[in-house]
């Protein structure tokens, strides 16, 4: 196990889900942990706890990624309460799906705003705040390659995020940060249960060679190696963490 001493690591979308995952496999990993939440505080809360019985550190902070202020104050928080970041895992994401013909408005911009816009307030604010040495992970998904009906909104909100990840990782020369993005497969958590008949699951789930659903601890380890000391030379790359599935 990699002893990531007295490092921050922020992750948004940390109560449910591939998020509370990633939360407690870095706190396992020695991280102080930043459990951002948008709505769930009681989840977000009972992994705080879980994670301090364990002897780790970590806060619960509610911000919505989508909102510039919010974010602003949730790097204020962990400031507060650590003394800086050194990972951004910019997790928080929602999906609807629909076909382009019967999409709504609202979900489109409500799509573009978390998954897009959150995902640059939060890198903004890191370009001023992360520490040296620090590791940014961004969340697209393996639906930008796979290019299924009615995953047209979201499937874009995540192109955009590898958009930015390579750029950001050019930007930030000379800060000794790397920039990458994962992009999950399906993966077992509400997201991509939700409102899915059993017959669906069961048939995207034996797409991928490996013929199983991810679960939410095999995009965690995939997370532990970029931010651990054994990533370090991976940058500006997407990392496709689905079983095979593309
Ligand atoms: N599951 C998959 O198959 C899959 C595949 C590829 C990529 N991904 C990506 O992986 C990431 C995690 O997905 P998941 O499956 O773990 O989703 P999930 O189970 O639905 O959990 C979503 C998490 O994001 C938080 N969240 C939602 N909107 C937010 C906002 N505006 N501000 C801050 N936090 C917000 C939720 O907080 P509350 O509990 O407070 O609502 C929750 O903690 C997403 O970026 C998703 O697009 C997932």
């Amino acid at each position: 196990m990699n002893k990531q001493t007295q490092k921050v690591a922020l992750v948004t979308g940390a109560s449910r889900g591939i998020g509370a995952a990633i939360a407690q496999r870095l706190a396992n990993d020695g991280f102080t942990v930043i459990v951002n939440y948008a709505e769930n505080a009681a989840p977000a809360e009972a992994l705080v706890r879980t994670i301090e019985q364990a002897g780790g550190h970590a806060l619960a902070a509610k911000a919505d990624v989508s909102d510039a202020a919010d974010v602003r104050r949730l790097f204020d928080a962990a400031e507060t309460a650590f003394g800086g970041v050194d990972v951004l895992v910019n997790n928080a994401g929602i999906m609807s799906l629909a076909t382009i013909a019967d999409a709504d408005d609202a979900s489109f911009d409500r799509q573009i705003a978390v998954n897009l816009k959150g995902t640059f307030n939060t890198l903004r604010e890191a370009a001023k705040r992360l520490r040296a040495g620090g590791r940014i992970i961004n969340f697209s998904s393996s639906v930008v390659a796979l290019l299924q009906p009615t995953y047209a909104v979201y499937a874009a909100t995540k192109a955009g995020v590898e958009a930015m990840t390579s750029v950001f990782a050019k930007e930030l020369r000379g800060r000794d940060i790397t920039v990458n993005a994962i992009a999950p497969g399906p993966t077992a958590t509400d997201l991509f249960l939700k409102g899915k008949p059993q017959e669906v699951v069961d048939r995207l789930a034996k797409l991928a060679p490996l013929e199983r659903l991810g679960e939410p601890s095999d995009i965690a380890n995939t997370v532990a190696f970029l931010a651990g000391p054994d990533g370090g030379w991976v940058n500006g790359q997407v990392l496709r963490a689905n079983g095979g599935i593309i």
